[in-house]
């Protein structure tokens, strides 16, 4: 069996134009992150879990690393086959997580399942009405079920000295993923959509991060960024954010940028909520 960081690297050498590779780049990128994540929440449960929008699994293998049984859901069958792949090389073929398809906002779940923790990192920034994601794990969550959410809230981010065609990159990128229902604040709205959803005893954390780089023309910091924009390119042109000439002409001027120090501040939130309560309506 290789380490989780190690398969992940090889499955990333060995699927060099695999679809949603941003998302792969991603799960390399935050792996500290992630590591301190999945030890918060195991440290809360013993599962059985839940992994909402899964991607390719770095919050599942890892829960999976420490014995709880997962099963990760995602509506990407492509991202699916590739955890898969990952899990059985760091887990070996007794690994405890399984990967199905399925609409977060829709479980092919029944009520009150056995699972007692559902997970999901990244998902809500994503969906048009995140509180349908947290509704849905309320539901298949028995009493005593405990829900971690993750995500982005960039408010809580800092950039020095700040690179103006990335800022303004950033903005129509926020702009757009928000008028499709996607939103990158989210963070801070989890607390309440646990409470809303029906969950109690919510428990909320900030998790910075923070690095300090020479990004420089040509560097795989700045070709990576590049190609996470470039997935919305069409989006942001589409709906007129931006001209093509004016997108191809900032991201151009972000890739030449003469080469800096920059420091990089982030923060995300993690936030947890328990079900205590049976509603008398449920099912
Ligand atoms: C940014 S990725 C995060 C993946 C992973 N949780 C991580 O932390 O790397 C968001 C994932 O959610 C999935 N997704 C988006 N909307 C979904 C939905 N309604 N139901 C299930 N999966 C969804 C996407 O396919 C994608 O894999």
């Amino acid at each position: 069996m290789t380490e989780l960081l190690e398969a992940y690297r090889c499955f990333a050498d060995e699927h060099p134009g695999i679809p949603e590779r941003w998302l792969l780049d991603q799960s390399i990128g935050l792996a500290s992150l992630y590591d301190v994540v999945a030890g918060l929440i195991a440290q809360r449960s013993s599962g059985p879990v839940l992994d909402l929008g899964t991607g390719y699994g770095p919050i599942a293998i890892r829960l999976a690393a420490m014995g709880l049984g997962v099963v990760g859901v995602d509506r990407d069958e492509r991202v699916l086959h590739g955890a898969k792949d990952i899990a059985s090389r760091s887990l070996g073929p007794s690994a405890r997580a399984q990967f199905v398809t399925a609409d977060a906002t829709r479980l092919p779940i029944p009520a009150r399942s056995g699972f007692r923790l559902a997970t999901a990192s990244l998902l809500l920034e994503h969906v048009a009405d995140p509180a349908e994601v947290v509704s849905e794990a309320f539901r298949v969550l028995g009493p005593g079920g405990i829900a971690a959410f993750f995500d982005v809230d960039d408010g809580l981010g800092a950039e020095h000295p700040q690179t103006p065609a990335l800022l303004r990159l950033g903005e129509a990128l926020s702009t757009w993923q928000s008028g499709y229902g996607g939103d990158r604040r989210v963070g801070r709205k989890i607390p309440g959509l646990l409470a809303g959803a029906g969950f109690d005893d919510v428990e909320v954390y900030v998790l910075p991060q923070a690095r300090f780089s020479v990004t420089s023309p040509g560097s795989e910091e700045r070709r990576l960024t590049a190609e996470h924009l470039g997935r919305a390119r069409e989006g942001i042109v589409g709906t007129g954010l931006l001209s093509e000439e004016r997108f191809d002409g900032l991201v151009a001027e972000y890739l030449h940028a003469p080469a800096r120090q920059v420091c990089h501040i982030e923060g995300r939130v993690l936030a947890f909520g328990r079900r205590t309560r049976i509603p008398a309506s449920s099912p």
